[in-house]
């Protein structure tokens, strides 16, 4: 009884001090405030946007959930666990869920490399969910011209929901989401979002931007100004294959390149073919693979190619459905290629030894 008067008490207590924090006036001083752990749609729609694709909550859907579809392929419903998205791949097959660049307004394919570089990151065809909820466009450039016949794209390319449901049809040959497993991805990627210290912004820009919370004109250039700060969209450029030609010797002593060459070789071809992880062909750290690639890379137009295989990609084949995406210009530049190139054939005569 006594127990039960208490707890009476502290409801009671709880509902007024909840119902006064409600009804409190926010001061100025609360409106303008954000630091470096502000989410930058929560500074946005403090500015009057809106739009932000949010997850539907529901008694199924949770991020932990979504996070589980993503790294590991299934999740949990009722304790049991769900079928398999993709018999081959997660999405992290394909997909980094960390921050790809040191300053998302600067998003080149050197940048990306710098990066990898500096992190030992993969480097893989797709970009990353750290911050696509604050990306409004999907599937770009001549993504969207490749689907042009597929009646979804239109949807996919302004529709993060439609955009998760095509490429799990299109690139990770999943099954189809349930509502519930849908929201779950898009409410796990609500926790890979821009925050303020990922943009670089000055600390005159951040006063700038205090002083527009704060007055009713400057809004609207103070949401451009901070969406100028990372891109909107990852553009997508694809290149023909490049005609081969041996390299020049000297290059074979720019160290730079040379590890160039060898970053995207263990953080993008081996994230996926050593040991045969989410491919049926594997490649090796060792002289045969670095011999097999050489090969096959000076003979124009053969499947084995790195040139042929990088730029073209390779469908889905009979017998087993997994396929290899291509690298646009902006994942893997003509650059880049060459330096894929100059350190395997470096390995492959032993003019590096690693
Ligand atoms: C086999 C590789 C592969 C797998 C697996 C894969 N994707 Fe993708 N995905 C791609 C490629 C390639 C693109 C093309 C555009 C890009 O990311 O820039 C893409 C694009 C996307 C986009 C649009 C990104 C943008 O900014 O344009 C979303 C959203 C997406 N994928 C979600 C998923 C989800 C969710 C999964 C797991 C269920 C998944 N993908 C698995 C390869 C893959
Ligand atoms: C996102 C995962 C992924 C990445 C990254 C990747 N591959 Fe692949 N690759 C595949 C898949 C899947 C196949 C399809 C064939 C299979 O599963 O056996 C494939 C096929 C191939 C094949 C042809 C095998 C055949 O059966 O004809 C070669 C060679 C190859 N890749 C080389 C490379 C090189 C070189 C790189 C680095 C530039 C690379 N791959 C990066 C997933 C990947």
């Amino acid at each position: 009884m006594k127990l039960r008067k208490t707890l009476l008490l502290i409801a009671a207590i709880a509902i007024v001090i909840g119902f006064g924090a409600m009804t409190l006036p926010e001061s100025k001083e609360n409106i303008s405030d954000f630091g470096d752990d502000t989410p930058v749609w929560e500074l946005l729609e403090k500015l009057g946007m809106n739009g932000a694709p949010r997850a539907k909550s529901s008694a199924e859907a949770s991020a932990d959930k979504g996070s589980e579809f993503v790294h590991k392929g299934y999740s949990k419903k009722n304790g049991k666990k769900t079928a398999k998205l993709s018999k081959f791949y997660v999405c992290t097959t394909c997909h980094n869920v960390v921050k790809e660049f040191e300053d998302p307004s600067k998003i080149s394919a050197a940048d990306r490399l710098d990066y990898a570089m500096k992190t030992g990151i993969p480097y893989l065809q797709a970009s990353s969910f750290y911050g696509i909820v604050n990306r409004n466009s999907f599937f770009n450039g001549d993504y969207r011209k490749q689907f042009e016949k597929n009646p979804k794209i239109g949807k996919a390319s302004g529709d993060l929901r439609e955009a998760i449901k095509f490429c799990n049809k299109n690139f990770a040959q999943s099954r189809d989401l349930e509502a519930w497993e849908l929201e779950s991805i898009l409410a796990y990627f609500w926790t890979l979002q821009f925050k303020v210290s990922d943009l670089k912004l000055s600390n005159i820009d951040k006063e700038q931007i205090k002083k527009a919370l704060q007055s009713e004109n400057a809004k609207a250039s103070a949401i451009s100004f901070i969406q100028s700060k990372y891109a909107q969209a990852m553009p997508a450029t694809f290149l023909k294959i490049p005609r081969f030609s041996a390299l020049k010797d000297d290059l074979y002593k720019d160290s730079r390149r040379l590890k160039e060459g060898k970053t995207i070789f263990e953080q993008s071809c081996l994230h996926c073919h050593l040991n045969k992880k989410y491919s049926f062909f594997s490649l090796e750290n060792e002289l045969l693979t670095f011999k097999a690639m050489e090969k096959a890379t000076r003979s124009e137009n053969y499947i084995f190619s790195m040139y042929y295989l990088t730029r073209e990609g390779l469908p889905p084949r009979m017998g087993h459905k997994s396929a290899m995406p291509l690298f646009t210009a902006e994942k893997l530049s003509p650059e880049q290629l060459e330096s894929l190139y100059l350190y395997v054939s470096a390995r492959a005569s032993k003019k590096i030894k690693d």
